[in-house]
């Protein structure tokens, strides 16, 4: 075999209480798309950091192109031919489409921004993006978190790099948005690049990549240099260091009467009357494509949107609410898609973020805290999801992206509330961590609470809910008993007709 393009060569990272990476090996040839995967804190992020420059190693160091690296800073990787699409977004929301584009190298003429060449590569990058319908001028605020996504890919492309890494770029992505990045990573890797992909998805890994790298507590496992052997389970033991015999353990319950009913509900993104109902003790599950309005009707029944039309049935009882905090405090409660940007003080401490909802309710007084029964709750959580932190203490904006998101579940988890609406529960979070969760939602649900459960996730709707809607363009086609939910059931029925 060539001398690998890239290699990384006994990398170590340490933080404050935290050895993020510990001796890693292991190297990517050039025209190959490879996978790193993981559990939630593993340290695919930071091995990407290093590899920008962002991250600075305590030992060991990269070979490129049988040259040997170590950066300073993040202008060192860039001149090397690195580009990296970070799991955080890093545009500037109040610049255009174009100037995030290009930012760092807008084309210039006599001293100044040349315009007319800054729209002209912009357009073309927003092209081979599939984009071309987003005007270069438009501000970055006002586009979907998915196309702003499409603009950090477009970003690293105009890089023209050698490398490009992706962290969990799926997340975000529609449909035809996914299409999208499949074709371009598939043109990159043609090329000749090295594309490295992280992600927790077995389906992309299959589908996409060449070989494979695993990792476990900041330690490399298993390089695979192609995946043909390779069976799902297999994965699974290489990543969580155990054998996961059914991720989903599906239980099933009694349920009791309808806890809420929603009926002919029209609002913004709902665009036909739709009609539902959950029970005391069921786990209810929304599937559909994104965009087929499926957080929207719940953002309609939760007091985020308000419903045009249509009746709201809560414990047998007509309720319109005015705002998300009046139907908390009712007992329904919404926890968002997107977690990081709606739900997470960045800077606040990881018992903080998990008890900022649930304080009122620990408050010996109304006015004081009551500290020893916040630390326990946050214990609590911390081991029952296993997130992995140095301690409770520690600020929330250190612990790995997965691990912020279940931090943030556990916020929702733990407060007194009768009807919990997850939207995308699992995103980014490792199947270990999966498993966890899903077990909690269970024990909702044995204690006659009622769940309710968003999600694009084909196997995981079909396998942990007791009944499914489907939504297709803004209604809602049909509800699915269990026994009935095969996904090819549930894909027809969510599919353009
Ligand atoms: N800036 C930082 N300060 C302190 N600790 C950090 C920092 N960045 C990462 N860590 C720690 O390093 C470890 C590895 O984190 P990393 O973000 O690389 O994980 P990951 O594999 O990308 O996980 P995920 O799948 O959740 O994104 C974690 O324990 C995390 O808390
Ligand atoms: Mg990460």
């Amino acid at each position: 075999m060539s001398e690998p393009y890239l290699r990384f060569d006994g990398i170590s990272v340490e933080f404050p209480g935290v050895k993020a990476l510990d001796r890693v090996s292991f190297s990517a040839q050039a025209g190959e798309v490879h996978a790193l995967m993981g559990e939630n804190g593993a340290g695919k992020s930071t091995l990407l950091k290093v590899l920008s420059g962002v991250n600075r190693v305590s030992a060991g160091a990269l070979w490129i192109d049988g040259q040997r690296h170590v950066f300073a800073n993040e202008r060192e990787a860039l001149a090397e031919g690195i580009a990296i699409i970070y799991q955080e977004l890093t545009l500037s929301p109040n610049l255009s489409v174009a100037e995030n584009l290009l930012l760092g190298q807008l084309p210039q003429r006599r001293g100044f921004i040349d315009r007319q060449a800054l729209y002209a590569d912009a357009v073309r990058v927003l092209k081979e993006l599939g984009e071309e319908t987003i005007d270069p001028a438009t501000r970055v605020r006002d586009l979907s978190i998915g196309q702003q996504q499409m603009i950090e890919i477009g970003r690293a492309l105009l890089r023209d790099a050698r490398i490009i890494a992706f962290d969990e770029p799926t997340s975000s992505l529609s449909v035809q948005e996914i299409r999208n990045l499949k074709r371009i990573v598939a043109r990159l890797r043609d090329e000749g690049k090295v594309v490295l992909y992280v992600t927790h998805r077995m389906d992309e890994v299959f589908e996409m990549c060449d070989a494979l790298t695993v990792f476990r507590d900041g330690r490399h496992i298993n390089t695979h240099p192609d995946l043909e052997h390779i069976s799902h389970d297999m994965l699974v033991s290489e990543m969580v260091g155990r054998e996961i015999e059914d991720v989903y353990g599906y239980r099933s319950r009694e349920h009791g009467p309808p806890m809420l009913e929603v009926k002919d509900l029209k609002g913004p993104g709902v665009r036909e009357p739709a009609s539902f109902s959950v029970n005391q003790g069921e786990v209810f599950g929304f599937f559909g494509l994104v965009g087929a309005g499926r957080s929207e009707l719940l953002r309609l029944v939760c007091g985020a949107e308000q419903p045009e039309a249509g009746t709201i049935r809560y414990k047998g009882r007509d309720c319109r609410f005015d705002s998300p905090r009046k139907a908390i405090h009712a007992g329904i409660a919404m926890c968002p898609e997107d977690r990081k940007s709606q739900g997470i003080f960045a800077i606040a401490s990881v018992a903080d973020n998990i008890n900022i909802s649930c304080r009122r309710f620990f408050a010996r007084w109304k006015l004081f805290r009551h500290r020893s029964r916040e630390t326990d709750n946050a214990h609590d959580y911390i081991r029952r999801l296993s997130i992995k932190t140095p301690g409770p203490d520690a600020p929330i904006g250190n612990l790995s992206g997965g691990n912020q998101q279940k931090a943030i579940l556990a916020r929702w988890l733990a407060e007194e509330i009768d009807v919990f609406v997850m939207d995308e529960p699992t995103r980014g979070i490792d199947v270990g961590a999966r498993r966890d969760i899903y077990s909690l939602l269970y024990d909702l649900a044995d204690n006659g609470k009622s769940v309710v459960v968003i999600s694009s996730d084909l196997a995981e709707v079909s396998s942990i809910c007791d009944r499914i809607g489907v939504m297709r363009d803004g209604r809602v086609v049909d509800v699915v008993e269990r026994a009935q939910a095969t996904p090819e059931r549930l894909l027809g029925l969510a599919l353009p007709a």
